[in-house]
């Protein structure tokens, strides 16, 4: 996600917004001094989870391997995009990032000792085929195979993410995700990492977070490929809802063992008010924000993100592509950081309206930031609850909420939690010896954890929960000014140092309780 975008300005309209039905008996009973959104200490206390459930860690190729161009490692549009003059805050760029590439040793030893059971990362694209496409780079495959072994001699878990977000500009250069063939391109990726990798790796994700990055990239262009244009935007989002689909079907081919799924971003939303048009908006965000691919993929169509006659020209959607959107996935992944209050954006396109401090989903129909004719939602974060360094909000319910909309939406699916974390700078303290007394990182984990301990208690089949992230890494256009690590990086050397978060964490996972 791209936090500047709620650094911007004011929120107005969401201090005072109304969650209908549920946030206002909350915000009503609040005693004074306790912080909005907050779970009871009695709680955290009491949650429990389940034996075998497995604690996990999140990383990301571009943001924390380095070696940009290594061992045959083609170039990314992350690459491309970050040489490029002021796209990354301060000039950063994943050059170097973590050294991750020649680190991961290290790496996997600290998420041993801190009792880790599952370690979600991702593959490069362009280390495999450096240019998108025939036959493979042995010295990539050879890394990751390498990674691996380590991973599993550690008795953790390897959860490999297909695409996460560094497309080989070879393809960007064929036209990127608006051009259907890159589904096809897709499938042979995943085909081989399957082959090469799959007596290692039994748990697939195709993409991460596949609205993000075609809407980012190809919608409003703050992120590569830079491209602003609500057209591109629609047929990205078919070509990867197509190599969802496709990839599916290849490493399912290629490997007996394995198990697919998916990590997609997800944010609860609540309707604005508690009018019909509110609540219909808040259907489409869903639906277009939320579950627009995990239904593609278990339905073999779009849930209903549209206002009126569904896009699907524009999207380049063909006879038959229902059948290829299909994929029965073995569970459902997916990211939970903050959530969104919905409204009606009103029926007429265009104007100037100016929408500062949020993510606008629906805010970008062209050049000039029309909304578009399609979606007309509005979605905002509010700002009810704390804010982390980043300009998120917490709050903790959401998880809870989101999980059990899923699971009930889609028939009780086993659910991995493929991200959550929060942005704080805190970094070494000289007077308690250098280590890191992140306690706000801590509180964060304790009330969302108390909240998910008590969906699982409730019926929802939740496997895993992955923290993002294993440690400080380049967060996308922030560069190096954001950190969501359980343990601090310093750039300067590489130095790692778990910070009291990732203590705490470690913790956790041995003894599957929050207070400890
Ligand atoms: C998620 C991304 C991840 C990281 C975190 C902070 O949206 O998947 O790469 O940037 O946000």
């Amino acid at each position: 996600m791209d936090r500047r975008r709620f650094l911007g300005g004011s929120l107005a309209a969401a201090g005072g917004a109304v969650l209908a039905g549920r946030g206002i008996g909350e915000a009503e009973s609040l005693s004074r001094g306790q912080v909005p959104g907050a779970v009871a200490e009695a709680e955290i206390e009491g949650a429990k989870f389940p034996d075998g459930f497995l604690w996990g860690m999140a990383t990301a190729s571009y943001q924390v391997e380095g070696a940009w161009n290594e061992d045959g490692k083609g170039e990314s549009i992350w690459d491309r995009y970050a040489h490029g003059v002021g796209h990354i805050k301060g000039g950063d760029t994943g050059d170097v990032a973590c050294d991750h590439y020649h680190l991961y040793k290290q790496d996997i030893a600290l998420m041993k000792r801190l009792n880790q059971k599952s370690y979600r990362f991702s593959i490069s694209w362009a280390r495999i085929q450096p240019d998108g496409t025939g036959a493979p780079n042995q010295k990539g495959l050879d890394h990751y195979k390498r990674v691996m072994d380590a991973v599993l001699e550690a008795g953790i878990r390897p959860f490999c993410t297909l695409y996460h977000w560094d497309l080989p500009q070879g393809l960007e250069d064929r036209g990127g995700w608006p051009n259907r063939d890159l589904a096809g391109y897709f499938a042979d990726y995943a085909g081989i990492l399957a082959k090469e990798l799959g007596d290692r790796i039994t748990v697939w994700a195709a993409f991460n977070m596949p609205w993000a990055f075609t809407y980012y990239g190809y919608g409003i262009g703050i992120h590569p490929p830079g491209r602003a244009k609500f057209g591109d935007f629609l047929k990205a989002l078919h070509t990867v809802a197509l190599a969802q689909g496709e990839s599916f079907r290849a490493i399912k081919a290629a490997s007996s063992k394995a198990t697919v799924g998916s990590a997609y971003s997800m944010a609860p939303g609540y309707p604005k008010t508690g009018s019909e048009a509110d609540r219909a908006a808040t259907a489409r965000y869903h639906a277009m924000n939320n579950t627009f691919f995990l239904n593609a993929a278990l339905k073999g169509e779009y849930p209903n993100a549209f206002v009126g006659e569904p896009p699907y020209e524009q999207m380049g959607v063909r006879a038959g592509d229902g059948k290829l959107l299909r994929a029965e996935l073995d569970w459902v992944g997916f990211h939970y950081y903050t959530r969104r209050i919905i409204s009606d954006a009103g029926g007429a396109r265009g104007g100037n309206q100016q929408h500062y401090g949020t993510e606008i989903e629906s805010d970008a129909g062209d050049a000039n930031g029309g909304r578009d004719p399609y979606t007309r939602f509005h979605a905002v974060m509010p700002t009810e609850g704390p804010l982390t360094h980043a300009g998120l909000e917490i709050w903790p319910r959401g998880i809870y909420d989101l999980v059990t909309q899923i699971s009930h939406e889609y028939n009780r699916p086993i659910i991995e939690i493929t991200e959550c974390g929060c942005c704080y700078m805190d970094g070494p303290y000289e007077k308690e010896g250098g280590k890191i007394p992140d306690a706000r990182r801590t509180a964060f984990f304790k009330g969302i954890l108390a909240e998910l301990a008590r969906a699982i208690a409730d019926g929802a089949k939740v496997r895993a929960f992955h923290a993002w992230s294993l440690m400080d890494n380049f967060e996308w256009t922030d560069g190096y000014s954001q950190r969501y690590g359980l343990t601090y990086v310093d750039f300067r050397d590489e130095k790692r140092t778990v910070k009291d978060s990732g203590l705490w964490y470690g913790r956790v996972a041995a003894s599957n309780r929050l207070q400890n």
